[in-house]
């Protein structure tokens, strides 16, 4: 029977898994680079379990985890109610377990623990295969913009070879 219980350091190794497959299902991870992947996710998400910036909620069919959702906090400049906020991400259920409510009800826990954190708003980047999900759940579309941080800027002023000289 599948339940649902909040995460912690030991389950980075399960967290990272997770990542990993839903990465590789929405095509930004080769197969054959999971297991590098793998270890330096657990690496990564035990350090943020370490630093209090992470509240995260599994779903467990026996001795395996089948689910996962996160909040990872992170400050903004200050609001008259506070600066933390988080991110929801991590949201994947493996494909065997969807269409029965688990990340429904694993993202409806993250959401009471990020707030239980001190997150004054839970911002995410939605695949567009999830949106209806999240708007029943009580999110708002809003007008984020974002940027790669791998993409130069490009300047909005003419080149400077069209400048008149002198
Ligand atoms: C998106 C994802 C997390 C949804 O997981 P899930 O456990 O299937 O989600 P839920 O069961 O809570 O809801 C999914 C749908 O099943 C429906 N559902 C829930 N319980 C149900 C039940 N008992 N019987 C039939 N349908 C049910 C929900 O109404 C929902 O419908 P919708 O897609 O029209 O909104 C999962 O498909 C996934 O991991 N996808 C790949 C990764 C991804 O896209 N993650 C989101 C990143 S933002």
């Amino acid at each position: 029977m599948v339940y649902l219980r909040p995460a912690d350091e030991l389950d980075a190794r399960w967290l990272a898994e997770l990542r990993a497959a839903s990465l590789v299902e929405l095509g930004l991870l080769a197969a054959d680079a999971v297991d590098v992947f793998a270890a330096r996710a657990t690496r990564e998400f035990f350090a943020l379990f370490a630093a209090d910036r992470i509240a995260a909620w599994i779903a467990c069919d026996a001795d395996r985890v089948v689910g996962s959702s996160c909040a990872v906090f992170y400050d903004r400049l200050p609001y008259p109610d506070g600066s933390r906020h988080a991110e929801l991400c991590g949201v994947y259920v493996m494909p065997a377990f969807r269409k029965r409510g688990f990340a429904s009800e694993l993202v409806r826990e993250v959401l009471g623990a990020a707030q239980a954190g001190g997150a004054r708003k839970t911002f995410l980047r939605p695949t567009k295969s999830a949106k209806a999900l999240y708007r029943r759940l009580g999110f708002i579309d809003t007008e984020l913009m974002s940027f790669a941080s791998r993409e130069p800027a490009r300047s909005s002023e003419p080149a400077l070879a069209a400048w008149p000289n002198g």
